[in-house]
């Protein structure tokens, strides 16, 4: 499914350099090490009327993944939390809006790799815009099961939320050109390990089933997903999943900040049944959650 551009977004206002300026202004140098290396880290977040989802646990990761990149001088939560809530506020946005927050190593003094180049302090970058979910959740979405393997820790870590986004965007290519709508991708040992984009569960006889987040992000929605699973009496289990169990399950869905939860209808060219009673149980649970695990804006 390929997103448009909403006119809600013409007249963005961003954070970036330090302040919030409209949309057309909102630059990073050359030099800054996004542009060098990719050498930032991110997250993804969504404001519903409530607040913003699981706010808490993207700043952890935002922290952890910083903190794993050894940047310096990194934002405490609450400098984020306020540079998020004056960026929203400066928009008059308070639903239906997905929010790119981003913690590049800054700029550099001369183009080069060395973290030591950077002298100028980190750079902290928030892009809210109005944007639904992504996918048709009602309808579901197709895969193709890329040649593209997901990182483990042998290369880089995918616990690292880094914006290096190459492995995944390659995977992507290859799902458009085979007309599909994502792109599963398999771990080292050709096991599952989740979408270019989303993470992944599969149902089989009334138990739920995802990869372990050995090669995968550990996804927030993917966290939510198993504790949910737990409160509804659901059995969760996490394993290695090979491609003939996936195109065997009761039901296979993915989740994540854009898309909340999508049911997957066929995985190359295999048609996936359609199972409706667990995965209707954790939309609800899931839906119930969200004044409890959103932060308002005031
Ligand atoms: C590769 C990948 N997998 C899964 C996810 C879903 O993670 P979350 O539920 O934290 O949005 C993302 C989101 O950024 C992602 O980039």
């Amino acid at each position: 499914m390929l997103q448009k551009f909403d006119k809600r977004n013409k007249n963005l206002k961003i954070y970036v350099n330090g302040a919030v300026v409209d949309r057309h202004e909102a630059k990073v140098s050359v030099f800054d090490s996004v542009v060098q290396g990719g050498d930032a880290v991110w997250e993804g977040l969504r404001l519903y009327k409530e607040g913003i989802f699981c706010l808490e646990r993207h700043l952890r990761r935002l922290q952890d993944s910083a903190h794993a990149m050894a940047f310096k001088d990194i934002p405490t939560n609450d400098e984020i939390k306020a540079k998020i809530v004056e960026t929203l506020n400066a928009n008059n946005m308070e639903e239906d809006v997905h929010i790119r927050l981003t913690l590049t190593r800054g700029e550099k003094i001369t183009s080069g790799m060395d973290p030591r180049l950077n002298s100028m302090g980190l750079n902290l970058i928030i892009v809210p815009e109005y944007k639904p979910p992504v996918y048709d959740n009602e309808k579901g979405i197709t895969l193709f099961t890329s040649t593209i393997r997901r990182n483990s820790p042998m290369h880089v870590d995918s616990k690292i939320h880094h914006n290096n986004l190459i492995n995944n965007i390659l995977a992507k290519i290859q799902a458009n050109v085979a007309g599909k709508d994502a792109a599963l991708m398999l771990d080292a040992y050709g096991y599952a390990s989740e979408l270019n984009g989303t993470n992944l569960f599969m149902v089989r006889d009334g138990k739920l089933y995802t990869p372990h987040a050995d090669a995968c992000l550990h996804g927030i929605t993917r966290g939510l997903i198993i504790e949910l699973a737990a409160e509804t009496g659901i059995a969760c289990i996490e394993k290695n999943i090979s491609l003939t169990e996936l195109y065997a399950a009761d039901g296979v869905f993915c989740t994540g900040t854009m898309g909340e939860l999508t049911p997957i209808v066929e995985i190359d060219g295999r048609k996936i049944a359609r199972e409706t009673d667990i995965f209707d149980r954790l939309i609800t649970a899931f839906d119930g959650k969200k004044e409890i695990y959103c932060t308002p804006i005031l």
